[in-house]
Order: C-alpha cells, then structure tokens, then sequence
C-alpha cells in the first residue's frame, strides 16, 4: 500500500491513519517490537464530512494529505475525537484550525481536556454520550460512553448503516502492518493481549461495561484506533475482552503473601502468618519469595489475589528493590476489592514496614488498621505467635469481618 493511499474500509468510511513503523516503546510502558499504527477515519456523506480521530502530532501532514484527496476542510461538519492522549490528539488543534465551520464531539469529561489541548476556550464543539447521535445524510452516528479505557474522556461510537464501531484504543494493538485488515497482516494475536494486558486491565471493571453496550449493537466492523481493523471475526475479539476481564469465580479467597529476607527472620514471621492464616476457613493462601518472582509471574499472582501481606527487612533505611518492583507491578492492574498490610523484622530503624503501608494506601488499596507487625531482629516463640495472630487477624477481616474503625486508603 502506499503510504499517501486512502483505503475504504466499508462503504463511504476511509482510513486516513498512519503507520509508525519505527517507534519501539510506547507510554513509556510498553515494547513495541514492529511499531504501531495511528488510526484515524473519514466519514463521506451527500451532506458533508465526518472526520474521526486524529494521529500523532508528528505524523500529522501525512494525515492531512490523506484528507485532502477525501474533501475540501469547508466540507468537514464534525469531527469526533474519542480520545485526547497526544497519539491520537497531537493533530486535533491544527485540524480545528483548518476546518472552522466543524463541531468537535467529545465526551463531557474532555471537554475541559480539548480546551487545553487547543488552548483557547472558544472552540466550536458539544459534549455527546450514550444514547445520543448525529444524522448527517446517509450516516447515523451513535455515541457510547466507555470511560477510564484508559483515560478518564474515553468514549466510542457506531455507525449505524455500516454496522462498524470506533472503539477508541479498546481492541487495539500496537501492531504495524500496512495490509491494515484483520485477515491480510500477520498473527498480531501477542500483540493484541499484550494491548490489553498493559493498557485496559487495570480497568477491568470498565472494560465490563463497555462490553454490555457493544453486546447490544449488531457489529460487522471494529475500527479501533492501533492495529489491524477487524472486519472479519469482530466478535472474536469482543469475547477476548470479555474473558480476559471476567472475575474468576472462585469459592474461596485468595491471600498472597510476599516476602523478602536476608537472613530468614521476615522469612519465618511470613512462614507463621501462612499458618495463622490456613487456619481460617475459606481462605487459600500462598507464601512467595521476591527473591525467585518475575515480574509476569508477580502480575499474574496479584491479579488473581484478593488479599495481600508484604514481608519486607529494612535494609539501609528502605525496603529493597524486589519489594518495591512489586508495588511497580499495580501500575498493570485493577486495586479495587484488594485489601494489604505489611510485616517484617529490622534491627533499629524499620521504615521499610511504614514505607511499604503509605504506598499501599496511595495505590488505593484497602489496609486494614491492625497492629503494626514490625519485628526487632530475630522473631522470639511470643513475637512467632503475634504473627500467626496477625494472619488469622487478617483473613478474618478478609472474610468480611466488620471492624471497628473504617480501612483506610487515600481513596
Ligand atoms: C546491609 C544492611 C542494612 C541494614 N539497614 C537497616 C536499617 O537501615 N534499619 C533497620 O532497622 N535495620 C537495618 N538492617 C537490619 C535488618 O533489617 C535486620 O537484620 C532484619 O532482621 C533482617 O531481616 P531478614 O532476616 O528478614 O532479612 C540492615 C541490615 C543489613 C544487612
Ligand atoms: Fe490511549
Ligand atoms: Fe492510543
């Protein structure tokens, strides 16, 4: 395909995204290992232009000669903007610059996102959410609100004469490949995963009512805003999203317990809090060393934990890296439900416990107020026994032991 072609990928609606063949980290987060693509679209009708989304800043002349073989600006009527991160904004202000009779449409939580991108609180444009719609002449448009996937503004909409829904970000992926359609690229299925795994899954919750709007539209067409469009099993990967976000339906709880330890003493109050725990009925707990975890593995184990207890020394004032690689590890996934506290032993200062619970209740989570398990050197038969205390105490709580004082978090 040549780069300035435009492709009409259903009837009357053109792709007029780019492709970044070179970009090899993207957020800052993830590994982009064949680049990406910008999607944006065009929407032809009898009555005027609908222009949907825009590309990165830096692409951005690519993307108005795409637009320009399409239409004159004085044709363009609207133009949707479903998200406002940089790689789908960065060319929404010069648009609007060049098309001053087009309404903006965003979502009502961008608005105040839009004026400060175009720095100018005198633009042309109206909020939209579920429920509403625009006609113009072939082409009904309507709108869904599907927050946090993954910025707070995040909406998607559908076309109803095409069946084709813009989804914004969700379903895609940072997947380069010119033949643009889900049938001709390449197996782009680790790149779709992986999309999710680090873009929409610390807002699983989100992700669920999205799903239970597009469940009700009859769908032949995804165009997301990265990656292949999928045109050919568009439901395949709704239900992807759909398994991937399900809570796991379990009759227990799952406690995981971290911990770090140079000479054995966190070890074994981590060892004795296991114990008090298994004591208490419906909970399953595990015992995990940071020393021998992989970053993936510490992810998965998170996810799927409904309570977790950190075990850390305090080794030159601070706890020590893994611990902290674990906590980095949140970034990727959904707090809410998940209560943790932190333990371990010291010799004279111990911060690191103290250091371990702020960051907890910055992250969101639940902490439960009970005793500070912070232990001087090695752990004595009495201090043993606070432990398994502190892990019954714990599971308890779990369980949905009401107490007294209300778990704090910087929520
Ligand atoms: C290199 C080193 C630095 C330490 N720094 C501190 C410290 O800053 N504050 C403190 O309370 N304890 C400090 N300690 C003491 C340990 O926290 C203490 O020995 C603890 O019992 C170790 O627990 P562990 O056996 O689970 O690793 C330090 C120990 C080491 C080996
Ligand atoms: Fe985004
Ligand atoms: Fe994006």
């Amino acid at each position: 395909m040549n780069n300035n072609n435009v492709v009409e990928i259903s009837d009357n609606i053109f792709f007029i995204g780019v492709f970044d063949s070179e970009i090899r980290t993207f957020d800052i987060i993830m590994k982009t290992a064949n680049g990406s693509s910008y999607n944006a679209y065009l929407i032809k009708t009898s009555e005027g232009i609908i222009v949907v989304d825009g590309v990165k800043i830096e692409f951005q002349e690519e993307y108005f000669r795409k637009l320009e073989q399409l239409c004159q600006y004085d044709e363009i009527k609207y133009v949707i903007s479903h998200h406002l991160e940089p790689d789908h904004a960065g060319s929404i202000p010069e648009l609007i610059k060049r098309c001053t009779s087009a309404k903006v449409l965003v979502s009502p939580q961008a608005a105040n996102m839009l004026k400060a991108l175009v720095k100018s609180e005198s633009i042309n444009f109206e909020t939209v959410w579920t429920n509403k719609s625009i006609t113009l002449g072939e082409k009904t448009v309507q709108f869904l609100t599907t927050p946090y996937l993954h910025w707070p503004e995040t909406m998607s909409s559908y076309v109803v004469e095409n069946k084709l829904l813009f989804s914004g970000d969700v379903f895609g992926s940072h997947y380069c490949d010119e033949r643009l359609f889900e049938e001709q690229v390449g197996d782009f299925s680790y790149a779709f995963s992986y999309y999710y795994d680090h873009i929409m899954r610390p807002f699983k919750s989100y992700v669920q009512n999205a799903i239970k709007l597009y469940e009700k539209l009859t769908i032949d067409l995804i165009a997301p805003l990265h990656g292949p469009i999928l045109n050919h099993h568009p439901q395949k990967y709704i239900q992807l999203y759909k398994k991937y976000s399900e809570p796991t339906h379990k009759s227990h709880k799952v406690l995981s317990i971290f911990y770090l330890t140079s000479y054995k003493n966190t070890r074994n109050m981590a060892q004795k809090i296991y114990e008090g725990c298994e004591s208490v009925e419906g909970i399953v707990a595990n015992v995990y060393d940071l020393a021998s975890l992989d970053e993936q593995n510490m992810i998965k184990i998170l996810d799927e934990s409904d309570g977790i207890l950190i075990g850390t020394p305090t080794i030159n004032g601070d706890a020590p890296k893994p611990v902290w690689d674990l906590l980095c590890c949140m970034m990727f996934l959904e707090k809410k439900g998940k209560i943790a506290q932190a333990f371990g032993s010291y010799g004279w200062s111990g911060e690191a416990i103290d250091m371990i619970i702020d960051r907890l209740k910055f992250l969101h989570f639940k902490v439960p107020p009970m005793n500070l398990l912070k232990i001087k050197l090695i752990p004595t038969k009495e201090e043993l026994q606070e432990c398994f205390d502190f892990g019954v105490e714990f599971c308890e709580i779990l369980n949905g032991k009401m107490i007294e004082i209300t778990m704090t978090s910087n929520n």
